[in-house]
């Protein structure tokens, strides 16, 4: 409900009474400001933080709101910053004092003074992030929109209350986040911040890896993952931090021969598994599914382009990228590099099912094994489209097979029937490299299907290869 530009619909939330009485017990001028307000009027869901901003001190304004609490809630006060925060229910409620900023050209931390709302709205990075409403309750509701980012709403652009170029000279981090609420947003950034990105490129370089990171991981959770890389690229961003991708771009011709752009291809990728995962870390695989390709690209005159074993390659690249961009070297990191590696195998599987090609691959992946046939689903970017057809029809047969194989053959997380210990037990053995040969031979000969996947059947085979070997049972 809207009545004289009140919005009240906005602040059903029971806090907002509560920070409304302190604010008067106190007689501060009070705004809720940013993010909760700018999504309530995008209609997105409501955010788990909320920030308020007072004309004054925010650190006593949430602390006279958590006298009114009935759970007298613990405040956190940040001196340096002057902010204090406070948890009510599941959102995390940030206090701060209305300012005034200025920056220093070398660093990310600003000069501030206290300031009033109309300065505290000057120095935030975008229309649409600093609408304000008021919680006074003289006012209540009353929105204040000095830059019109309602407008710019319905414009659908980015835009930032100042000239471009303080905002982003203020805070680089700034041209991420822009990049990054085009792409959640489907808007448009406005020309001349486009411009001034472009002209401010390496600033970036100042910023954190860790913060660029969060907003590469909300571009790459985005419904179009493209518009947020392609922008990124065209700004010229995208190689300051992430030159494999950007070494990708490109089509080479030699002879006649042109081999596709892979930088296009992978967005066009990442596009089409972000209709079918939500899975942050597949998204991030589709991105480095092809980041070998650079390294290892060859022109040969009989064959044409290859990119021989760009899996590989491109799988330790995944280590030394996360590394670099100080992204934890965790399991989600193994996972990534263990798509990349596998990404061609159900490509090749395609062409020719085979029960022991197929058995090898539900070996390799495990259980990422879903995982893996969706990003390779998603790798299928032909523009023909009897080809696209006749790949998804091959992948569908792949599926069934791998469906029918597991049924019977339980390869998946295989543990062989016999193991070494046995063996050793067995023939009276000291761990010795026969062991690992008569292993090998056990698990090679059920993965090809030679002998079924049992106790007895691995033990026969166990035997025969105990023998070549010379080795006598005790
Ligand atoms: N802000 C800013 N410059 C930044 C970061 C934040 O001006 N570099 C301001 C914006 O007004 C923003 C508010 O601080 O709306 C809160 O920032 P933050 O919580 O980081 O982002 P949200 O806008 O709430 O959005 P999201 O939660 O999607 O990051």
């Amino acid at each position: 409900m809207k009545e004289n530009n009140l919005y009240i619909n906005a602040l059903t939330n029971p806090i907002f009474e509560f920070i409304s009485t302190a604010a008067d017990n106190l007689q501060l001028e009070t705004y809720v400001i940013g993010g909760f307000v700018r999504d309530y009027f995008l209609k997105r869901e409501t955010p788990k933080d909320i920030d308020i901003v007072a004309v004054g001190s925010g650190i006593k304004l949430a602390e006279e709101v958590a006298k009114l609490l009935p759970n007298k809630p613990k405040v956190q006060v940040f001196k340096t910053y002057g902010t204090a925060m406070l948890r009510f229910e599941d959102i995390e409620i940030e206090f701060v004092g209305a300012r005034k900023e200025s920056y220093n050209e070398n660093s990310r931390n600003p000069n501030v003074e206290n300031g009033t709302l109309e300065d505290d709205q000057n120095r935030r990075d975008f229309t649409i992030n600093a609408l304000a409403l008021s919680l006074n309750k003289s006012n209540y509701g009353l929105l204040l929109d000095p830059f019109d980012g309602l407008g710019d709403m319905d414009k659908k652009i980015i835009r930032t209350p100042l000239n471009p170029d303080i905002t982003y000279s203020d805070d680089p981090l700034r041209m991420m986040r822009a990049i990054r609420f085009a792409t959640q947003l489907g808007f448009n950034i406005e020309e001349s911040s486009f411009q001034s990105i472009l002209k401010n490129a390496e600033r970036i370089d100042i910023i954190t890896r860790e913060r660029i990171v969060e907003e590469l991981h909300k571009i790459i959770a985005s419904p179009k993952p493209s518009i947020g890389f392609k922008l990124l690229f065209k700004t010229n961003l995208l190689e300051r931090f992430f030159n494999e991708l950007t070494d990708l771009v490109g089509v080479e011709e030699v002879e006649g021969q042109r081999h596709k752009d892979n930088f296009y291809h992978t967005l066009e990728v990442v596009d089409n598994i972000s209709q079918n995962t939500d899975d942050l870390w597949l998204r991030w695989a589709a991105l480095l599914h092809d980041i070998g390709k650079a390294p290892t690209k060859k022109f040969h005159k009989t064959i044409g382009w290859t990119f021989h074993g760009h899996e590989f390659v491109g799988s330790k690249m995944v280590y030394k990228l996360f590394k670099r961009l100080k992204m934890p070297l965790n399991n989600k990191m193994k996972f990534v590099q263990k798509m990349v590696l596998l990404s061609s195998r159900p490509i090749i599987l395609a062409s020719e099912v085979t029960d022991s090609a197929v058995r090898r691959l539900i070996f390799d992946a495990g259980d990422d094994i879903e995982s893996l046939m969706t990003l390779c689903e998603a790798d299928i970017t032909t523009k023909n489209p009897s080809k696209f057809k006749k790949y998804h029809h091959n992948f569908k047969i792949v599926r069934q097979k791998i469906k029918e194989v597991e049924e019977r053959d339980h390869v998946r997380n295989f543990q062989p029937p016999i193991s070494g210990e046995l063996i050793m037990e067995i023939f009276n053995l000291q761990p010795c490299r026969e062991i690992g040969i008569i292993k090998d031979a056990i698990k090679e000969a059920i993965l090809e299907g030679e002998i079924s996947n049992d106790y007895d059947s691995a033990y026969d085979l166990m035997l025969q290869k105990a023998e070549k070997l010379g080795l006598k049972i005790k």
